[in-house]
């Protein structure tokens, strides 16, 4: 058979251009309908968590080209938990390269909750870098000249993402601090089998630190914006992370940032997104937005119950699926073509 060759190279579709104004009137229509929905529960394993308000909610989005828009608490400020595992993994990468971090840390989904304390039979490393496990086995990685230049080296990385300076909540800091023990019999278990080096305590502070980092939903929506945009945040110009890495990030987040409703999530909304307990989700449309929902009431999986279904509409309605074929006169994303 012959193929013909420009059928092979030349894309027969392009992704369909979203209308700025149709996103922003989806976003309060989403915003009008979920905000009634109260199924879910806040997460109280860390105390100062418990103290956040369930009605908070906001969704932000920011565009390649710098655009921002929202509804609801868009200056709700909320500490970033979870969603911090994507950043500190790029600057590990950033500080020893791709095959010095897949010696520490592999990119397996693993099916389990996000603190299942459990590593590789055969390889002794923990599955992926956005469960506890890895995340904390990544963080030890982060290079600095002890405790506090580690710190300043986080916290610039997190600085080039959000394009302002950023803040530890010292509260949640200690809170997790005092009652992260599953953290730390995981920290051992990694030590025993050489995952991590013995700075152990340093390690967890670092990644307590990571957890207690504040963001609010706009700030969300520009990191995830620095990601679809190859690493470059969109409203200072600022290069927050090497390109070469951004394929490393994104993969990781496709297939292991939604915990153990990954495989769902990449078959129903089909990008890749990242979630905390706080209440945080990142989702990276990659070269043209970055979107972020923030609704503490989490489902039984940990994931925001509002921002799943939230994330679940916005990539439907704009045919926003990787994997999705827009192909010319199909009646699929009419709305969303402007
Ligand atoms: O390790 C912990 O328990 C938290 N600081 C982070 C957990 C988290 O956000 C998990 N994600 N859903």
């Amino acid at each position: 058979m012959t193929l013909t060759p420009d059928i092979r190279l030349t894309p027969s579709f392009a992704p369909a251009p979203i209308s700025i104004d149709l996103l922003q009137s989806v976003l309060e229509e989403l915003y009008a309908q979920y905000r009634s929905l109260q199924s879910g529960k806040i997460a109280d394993y860390i105390p100062e968590l418990a103290k956040m308000n369930p009605d908070w909610f906001s969704i932000c989005v920011t565009t390649v080209d710098g655009q921002q828009f929202g509804v609801g608490d868009r200056e709700q400020q909320f500490t970033i938990q979870s969603i911090s595992k994507v950043f500190v993994h790029g600057l590990a990468l950033e500080d020893h390269g791709r095959d010095r971090v897949l010696a520490k840390v592999g990119v397996e989904p693993t099916g389990d909750a996000f603190n299942a304390i459990v590593l590789d039979e055969q390889s002794k490393r923990p599955y992926n870098p956005m469960v506890n496990a890895g995340a904390i086995a990544t963080t030890s990685l982060i290079k600095g000249n002890g405790a506090t230049d580690r710190l300043n080296r986080m916290l610039t990385m997190f600085q080039r993402y959000i394009g302002h300076e950023p803040y530890i909540d010292m509260p949640t800091f200690m809170s997790e601090r005092t009652t992260g023990h599953r953290n730390r019999a995981m920290a051992h278990l990694m030590l025993n089998f050489g995952m991590i080096d013995e700075k152990i305590d340093e390690a967890l502070d670092l990644y307590f630190q990571q957890c207690s980092l504040l963001v609010d939903c706009r700030d969300l929506a520009t990191m995830a914006a620095t990601l679809a945009n190859r690493g470059k945040n969109p409203l200072t110009g600022v290069q927050a992370v090497p390109a070469c890495y951004v394929r490393d990030i994104l993969s990781v987040m496709y297939t292991c940032g939604m915990y153990n409703f990954a495989g769902e999530w990449a078959y129903k909304v089909g990008l890749p997104a990242k979630s905390g307990v706080s209440g945080g989700i990142i989702v990276v449309v990659p070269d043209r937005l970055g979107i972020a929902v923030f609704s503490p009431l989490l489902d039984a999986r940990g994931n925001s119950a509002r921002g799943v279904r939230v994330c679940e509409e916005l990539s439907q309605r704009f045919g926003l699926h990787l994997f999705e074929c827009v192909m010319p006169g199909s009646p699929f994303g009419k709305d969303a073509i402007s």
